[in-house]
């Protein structure tokens, strides 16, 4: 199947508010889990004292609440172009201050990230997105932002839908992952996999983005995983 592109943010209250509805917390808390073997697996952790975890295209937070919860002592920013999603985020975050007082949301797109004043020059220890790379139009620009943030040694642990081989394949993924789901989200769930890339097309993407470093691998049925550690020496990757 052709990749076809779906909208980059969603902007739609509706459609956040059914995302953020929506119960992902068996994928959630797997990220988590996945995020956290490998960590243990690459030794010599860069999250001690105090660290920065950026995590972008955060939507509603899901994401963000588990690693404030995993790393109470981390900074961690969520970064997202939608503030329909970010909204949801900032109420989630107020209900649980106690807990989430140790993130910050920023509105901005992605696109322009390596302009931005937001402070976060090659300063994140552990760069995260879960289910962002498919909705980016340039891929590029994912991997521009590790070069821009990641701080020597910083990990970077990236998940996204892989893309079915048929349509046919995909709306029986759609069957079987959403029916139950409001329309908006099963409308959304079928355009994601559509506009998802291969594993060999994230691996031909993360070679021209100068990121050999990673490795790229299949999860599950459905999710590509992303994951390495970034070495800055003579400025070059190592
Ligand atoms: C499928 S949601 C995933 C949200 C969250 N990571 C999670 O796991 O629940 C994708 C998010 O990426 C955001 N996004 C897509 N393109 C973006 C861009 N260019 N800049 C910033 N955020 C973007 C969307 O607005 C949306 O909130």
């Amino acid at each position: 199947m052709q990749r076809k592109t779906e909208a980059e943010l969603m902007i739609d209250r509706y459609q956040a508010v059914a995302y953020a509805n929506a119960d992902f917390s068996a994928s959630d808390d797997s990220f988590i889990n996945r995020l956290i073997w490998f960590i243990n697996q690459s030794g010599n952790s860069p999250l001690a004292g105090d660290f920065l975890i950026v995590d972008l295209g955060c939507g509603p937070g899901n994401i963000t609440q588990r690693l404030a919860r995993t790393w109470p002592k981390a900074h961690i920013f969520g970064i997202d172009g939608s503030q329909a999603m970010l909204d949801i985020a900032l109420e989630r975050k107020e209900l649980s201050k106690e807990f989430f007082g140790n993130i910050d949301y920023f509105n901005l797109d992605i696109n322009c990230l390596v302009n931005s004043n937001l402070g976060l020059t090659n300063s994140a220890n552990l760069i995260v997105s879960n289910s962002l790379l498919h909705h980016l139009h340039d891929p590029q620009i994912l991997w521009k932002s590790i070069h821009f943030l990641a701080a020597p040694g910083a990990i970077i642990f990236f998940r996204d839908l892989q893309r079915p081989l048929s349509i046919e394949k995909a709306l029986e993924m759609q069957k079987m992952y959403v029916s139950e789901a409001p329309l908006i989200l099963k409308r959304d769930y079928l355009a994601s996999l559509q506009a998802a890339f291969t594993i060999d097309e994230v691996r031909a993407q993360i070679r021209s983005g100068g990121l050999d470093f990673l490795h790229v691998c299949g999860f599950q049925d459905r999710y590509l995983e992303i994951f390495g550690r970034y070495n800055h020496v003579d400025g070059r990757l190592s």
